[in-house]
């Protein structure tokens, strides 16, 4: 099984509130079907769950009153986001379920607790995929938080050893440094913890460290000695049919571990 999460970057416009790329989800959606890959899907919220959550500063957790208004609307709009991206994989002909989050999970500061994969088992093995994105969640400690997709997608990747964790976005794969702004940026092929260590001790990228440092550990975690993860951009048609037919394609691939 492939583990898939379509990004928020690629299924909306990231910079306008509530816009579906629904063309591109079609494509994706025809192009895993294709594969006749076995496959889980989880996505991102894009531009459904960031404009209105930074506005009122939901992944910080409760504090105002005025968050709570703020946090259903959240809620409701990534919700929505997921029906239409389940309607392109039934289009497809993919059987997929949208399953929120908040009603089969809690979190605790932040983080998602696992305690109760029963109804998800259930529905795989009755053939529906069910599909998880990053939401609004409670939490614990917090009141609520936001759980990423990314989360998701480690959770799952405990629960069911995928042999393939697939993140499909907006950008060919991990870049040295930002390549829209920056012509020296090189696409980093390939992460393994001693990339890690390497990019760490390089002063050359250290404007964007956290945020490629912290993806690749994302991704290192998710590998093994037997499954790489790999970072591909939705929006050259036909590479995820490529990758997922286990071509070569443009990409960053993680690889080996962690520890
Ligand atoms: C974010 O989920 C969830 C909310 C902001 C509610 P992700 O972090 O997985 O979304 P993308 O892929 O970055 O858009």
């Amino acid at each position: 099984m492939i583990l898939i999460k379509l990004g928020g970057s690629v299924i909306t416009d990231k910079a306008a509130y509530r816009t579906f790329r629904k063309e591109t989800v079609a494509r994706l959606a025809e192009e895993i079907k294709r594969s006749g890959e076995e496959v889980l899907i989880v996505h991102g919220a894009g531009s459904f769950g960031h404009v209105v959550s930074k506005e009122y500063g939901i992944q910080k957790g409760y504090s105002r009153p005025e968050q709570i208004p703020a946090a259903a609307r959240v809620i409701c709009d990534c919700c929505e986001l997921s029906s239409m991206v389940v309607e392109e994989l039934l289009a497809a002909g993919i059987p997929a379920a949208t399953v929120p989050i908040a009603a089969a999970f809690v979190a605790d500061n932040g983080k998602l607790i696992a305690d109760n994969d029963e109804p998800i088992r259930r529905l795989a093995d009755l053939g529906i995929i069910p599909v998880m994105y990053g939401d609004v969640i409670t939490d614990r400690s917090m009141g609520f938080s936001i759980v990423s997709g990314d989360q998701i997608m480690e959770m799952l990747c405990r629960m069911y050893s995928p042999s393939r964790v697939v993140f499909v976005s907006d950008i060919d794969g991990l870049y040295t440094a930002d390549p829209k702004t920056d012509p020296s940026a090189e696409l980093i092929r390939e992460v393994t913890k001693d990339t890690l260590a390497r990019i760490r001790t390089s002063s050359s990228v250290d404007d964007v460290t956290g945020g490629v440092e912290a993806k690749m550990e994302a991704m290192l975690r998710m590998t093994s000695e037997d499954r790489d993860c790999v970072l591909i951009n939705g929006n050259v048609p036909g590479r995820l049919y490529s990758l997922l037919k286990g071509h070569d394609v443009i990409c960053t691939s993680a690889k080996g571990g962690i520890q």
